[in-house]
């Protein structure tokens, strides 16, 4: 095993994933619908691996040993496996550090399991083609495996039972349109329930979740020919339209689910007041509180100053379409990532 650093960047659904397939392995952890997302370049992770004597995860500077690490070195076991390799997979130091410009409420799985993914294949020695390598890293958190790629990403939700062809596929790169998102923030603090458990409880019991699933391949498609055709209204109707769709099949789950806070529904309505006056900007909503708000480049600047005013925001970021997922092996074994990365990522 080598040492290696690798970079993954966040992304955000424009097309939500929300619902796993049912009657399939739960290790496949193989979406209901697929999704479509934007690539963020301000939102990424930086993970080495080293060769060690015992598995150890540090994130942000700080050792982790709870059910986040033992995800960890269950993936990586994944991954080991993949490789074909044989005989026990060796230890290693995972060394993983968030680059977003405020580590607050934005910690990224998507992002994470990109990096870990991609750095661990590059460490086994593992030569797998960029779609298995999304495959992996959606075993590890469903929105990761749309990260391996740059630019505007499609995953299919395929229909194999070994899940063979829920793929993500790159749709167009990150120059065919420099739109812009938005990250405003609305509190610090983390979501009230996980993905998987609030996924799995809407399917139990939301009314909702099936016209939810039903509908959601209009919406893949409606958006991918907006997205082609570089029309930002046919796109933003379609990314507001599957943001509320997913919440309101969220909010009917028994008990309810609900992720928004006071902030949240101000910061919604002063984007749809800002449109109607000429400021165009369109909201999406993930598994939390803050609100992302997809423009053009032209009007990001007014939007950002607009939006920070509200009160309850407790900041916004930029975010452009950013790059594939990279890693490399370190011929020369540093330390970790440089002290630069500790800074910013505690700022
Ligand atoms: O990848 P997960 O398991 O954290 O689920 C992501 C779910 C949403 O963020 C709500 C939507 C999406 O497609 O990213």
């Amino acid at each position: 095993m080598k040492p290696v650093r690798a970079t993954a960047c966040s992304n955000i659904a424009l097309v939500k994933y929300w619902g796993k397939r049912t009657g399939v392995s739960a290790e496949l952890n193989l979406p209901a619908v697929g999704s479509l997302s934007m690539t963020l370049d301000a939102l990424r992770t930086e993970t080495e691996l080293h060769p060690a004597d015992a598995d150890a995860f540090e994130l942000d500077g700080r050792p982790v040993h709870d059910v986040q690490a033992a995800k960890v070195w269950r993936h990586l076991d994944r991954i080991w496996a993949a490789s074909g390799r044989d005989g026990a997979r060796p230890a290693a130091r995972v060394v993983s550090y968030n680059r977003f410009p405020t580590a607050a409420g934005l910690a990224s799985s998507a992002s994470g399991f990109a990096a870990l993914t991609i750095a661990a294949a590059t460490a086994f020695g593992t030569d797998l083609p960029p779609a298995a390598l999304s495959s992996l890293a959606r075993q590890g958190s469903g929105s990761a495996a749309r990260s391996i790629f740059g630019g505007f990403v499609r995953l299919h939700r395929g229909s194999a039972p070994d899940g063979s062809d829920c793929r993500a596929r790159p749709l167009v790169g990150a120059d065919h349109w420099p739109l812009t998102l938005l990250v405003v923030q609305t509190t610090a603090g983390r979501k009230p329930i996980g993905s998987t458990d609030g996924m799995e409880r809407c399917r139990e019991t939301s009314p909702y979740y099936s016209p939810w699933v039903a509908t959601s391949e209009a919406d893949l498609d409606a958006a991918e020919a907006a997205l082609r055709a570089r029309d930002l209204p046919a796109l933003g109707r379609v990314v507001e339209h599957s943001c509320f769709k997913m919440h309101a099949s969220m909010m009917a789950t028994d008990p309810p689910l609900l992720y928004w806070n006071g902030t949240t529904v101000t910061v919604v309505h002063e984007v749809w007041q800002a449109r109607a006056e000429g400021l165009s900007g369109y909201v999406t909503i993930d598994a939390g509180p803050h609100v992302k708000v997809l423009c053009e480049p032209t009007t990001a600047t007014a939007l950002r100053e607009r939006l920070a005013a509200v009160p309850g925001v407790l900041g916004v970021i930029e975010a452009r379409p950013g790059p594939d997922a990279t890693a490399a092996i370190l011929e020369t074994t540093p330390e970790t990532i440089p002290e630069a990365g500790r800074e910013e990522a505690s700022a």
